[in-house]
């Protein structure tokens, strides 16, 4: 296994070999988990704990499956009873964690950054389960297994990410993944929400939907980041619907065997129609669900390879 880091903060700086390895892993773990068997000797005597500032359903959930298929013990912290109400600090709240000998810390902050400051003060690893704008790592690697599984390869593809691009990280690391795999990916969104930055991440840029999906292999939708935004950054949830929300009509320009992806949570009429959402053979959102808790015990395995034994 190639993997260069103790922790894993970002996709960007990852190199192509990383990635495929990390994506063979986890497909490795996606049989498995299909087969119904579990590894628990993997990570026995091992402590995940899970520290989440951010609301989350999936993310949250897939990393304590996870864990505990491979036999570690997790601990979900409740951030919103514990002592960070009573004035504590970040990087004291960590601190306390290591000492009770955390080997796995998994944290999703709203501060873009806010993992990498704590990978330099604890001796656990640190995985980032979603920085302010900044990345959602584990969410591109199981994006990119779900697509190389319906379309065998990253190479060459086409792929459209639409909606609210400048507040994703989602966004953010999918563009890192799939351009260092060699995908085309474009950004398709009104102007307010495309980032000044987005050519330098190597993208095509649309403002119009149709002009954007048009022969595309995969379209991945995005929701509106309202937590994020200041101002009136777009109109009506109904008029966004009508110029950027993902209908059959406007799938129809894609490829005939696209695939629709969302990383979820979903706003139904607002970025995805759904009959869309629900589509029998084009929607992969459930399969990217049951992927991340495949990526995410890939991601557990490496860097728990990596921490000395007796910790
Ligand atoms: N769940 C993803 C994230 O936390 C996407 C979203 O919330 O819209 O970044
Ligand atoms: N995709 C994602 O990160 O979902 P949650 O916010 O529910 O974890």
């Amino acid at each position: 296994m190639s993997y260069p880091s103790k922790h894993l903060l970002a996709i960007e700086g990852l190199e192509p070999p990383h990635i495929a390895d990390l994506l063979d892993l986890a497909e490795s773990y996606a049989l498995l988990n299909r087969s119904g068997k579990t590894q628990r000797d993997l990570l026995k005597g091992r402590t995940l704990i899970n520290l989440f500032f951010e609301d989350s359903t999936r993310t949250r959930t897939s990393f304590e499956l996870a864990g505990k298929r491979l036999g570690a013990d997790v601990i979900n912290m409740s951030v919103s009873t514990s002592s960070v109400n009573k004035g504590e600090t970040l990087l004291d709240t960590a601190s306390t964690l290591n000492a009770m000998q955390c080997d796995l810390l998994v944290i999703r902050h709203a501060q873009s950054g806010a993992p990498a400051l704590l990978s330099q003060k604890v001796d656990a690893a640190v995985i980032n389960a979603g920085d302010g704008t900044h990345e959602h790592p584990t969410q591109a690697l199981l994006d990119a297994l779900t697509i190389r599984r319906h379309k065998g390869s990253l190479q060459g593809l086409v792929v459209a990410i639409c909606g609210d691009i400048a507040h994703s990280r989602v966004a953010r690391s999918n563009i890192h993944l799939l351009t260092t795999m060699g995908s085309r990916v474009r950004v398709v969104g009104p102007p307010t929400l495309i980032p000044a930055d987005a050519a330098r991440l190597g993208v095509e840029v649309f403002h119009d939907m149709k002009a954007g999906l048009k022969d595309a292999d995969v379209v991945m939708m995005l929701r509106l980041q309202r937590e994020r935004m200041s101002g009136g950054l777009v109109p009506s949830a109904r008029e966004f619907f009508r110029f950027y929300g993902l209908d059959a009509e406007k799938l129809a320009v894609a490829k005939p065997d696209s695939i629709v992806m969302h990383p979820g949570p979903m706003n139904r009429g607002v970025e995805i129609d759904s009959a869309i959402a629900d589509h029998p053979t084009r929607s992969v959102i459930g399969e990217q669900v049951e992927m991340g808790v495949a990526c995410r015990m890939a991601v557990l395995d490496v860097l728990a390879r990596r921490l000395p034994r007796n910790r």
